[in-house]
């Protein structure tokens, strides 16, 4: 086997897997006020930032895909998560910024209410407190027709709810939307690695947790039966989430469809790499492009990554 790793050219001819760029989504959180780019302490080089200031910085975006997050304020949080279906809200608002500078960046939406309501789950409550899914999946359909009206090119539907993706291609096609894709978070677990991402999003369910809804970590047929659905209800992407726990979900989405696919290399697997290389105890740069090019092999097309800006001044 030695002979043909003998040399790098030799070694490049072999690569089975490659690492682009414009294979990289990178996340962004946007908030209300103006003037605002606030570190996110468990996510070193992470900021919440307002809408001025993501204009101020869209033309040194390296990124080619980014993924945007509204992140409201506390007084602007209900029961309904109204502020989450606004034409003028925060991520329309953003989305214009964004495709004002650079019309030809990929944008994407997190199309969810966990951000925008008061107890922070991510649909409406029924009075004995648990998600009531279609009241939840008519509001989704209505938020990713206002991100789509300002410009988005795929809404990402992380709420997990029941018939989310069959309701919002029908929003948006019924809003003359046609054109603008799903990408579904088809496979998402209910993963203790979104901590630090609670944190930034200011999101953590105010009871309870996720698992009536995101699926078991344990459970692999069950992701791939997800996914499945969303493909039929019309999702022109796949996603699995997390990414580096998961690549076996990866691989089966993989083998079993055959649209494009995304994994989500989530906040806590961000944190983890980025504490590790703070405390001396591994190289950073040699971590993070051997954990993305794995993401890749086991058939990943997209990842999104906290690391995406990083990455593309280290490979470009
Ligand atoms: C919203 C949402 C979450 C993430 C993306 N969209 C959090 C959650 O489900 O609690 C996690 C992203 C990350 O950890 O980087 N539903």
């Amino acid at each position: 086997m030695r002979r043909a790793r003998r040399t790098d050219g030799l070694r490049r001819l072999a690569s089975e897997t490659t690492l682009d760029k414009h294979d990289l989504i990178l996340p962004l959180f946007v908030v209300s006020g103006t003037n605002q780019s606030v570190p996110v302490d468990s996510m070193p080089g992470v900021v919440r930032q307002s809408v001025d200031v993501l204009a101020r910085r869209t033309a040194e975006i390296r990124s080619s895909a980014v993924l945007i997050f509204g992140v409201p304020d506390d007084c602007e949080k209900d029961d309904t998560g109204s502020a989450a279906v606004r034409d003028d809200g925060l991520v329309p608002q953003a989305i214009r910024a964004l495709k004002a500078e650079r019309p030809d960046m990929v944008v994407i939406t997190d199309v969810c209410l966990c951000g925008y309501t008061s107890h922070g789950h991510c649909g409406v409550l029924t009075e004995s407190g648990e998600v009531h899914n279609d009241r939840s999946i008519a509001l989704l359909g209505k938020m990713a027709a206002a991100h789509a009206a300002a410009g988005a090119d795929m809404a990402a539907p992380s709420a997990m709810m029941d018939g989310q993706v069959r309701a919002i291609r029908e929003a948006l096609d019924a809003a003359g939307l046609g054109h603008t894709c799903i990408m579904s978070y088809a496979s998402k677990f209910a993963s203790a690695f979104y901590g630090p991402f609670r944190d930034a999003a200011r999101s953590a369910p105010g009871f309870g947790d996720r698992r009536g809804y995101q699926l078991s970590p344990a459970n692999r047929r069950e992701a791939l039966r997800e996914a499945m659905l969303d493909e039929a209800e019309g999702a022109d992407w796949l996603m699995v989430k997390p990414a580096m726990p998961y690549l076996d979900i990866v691989s089966d989405l993989r083998a079993g469809s055959r649209l494009p696919l995304a994994a989500y290399h989530v906040s806590g697997e961000y944190a983890m790499l980025k504490l590790a290389a703070k405390a001396g105890v591994i190289f950073e740069r040699e971590a993070v492009l051997e954990a993305m090019t794995c993401i890749r092999r086991a058939g990943a097309d997209a990842i999104i990554t906290y690391y995406a800006e990083e990455i593309c001044r280290w490979i470009d």
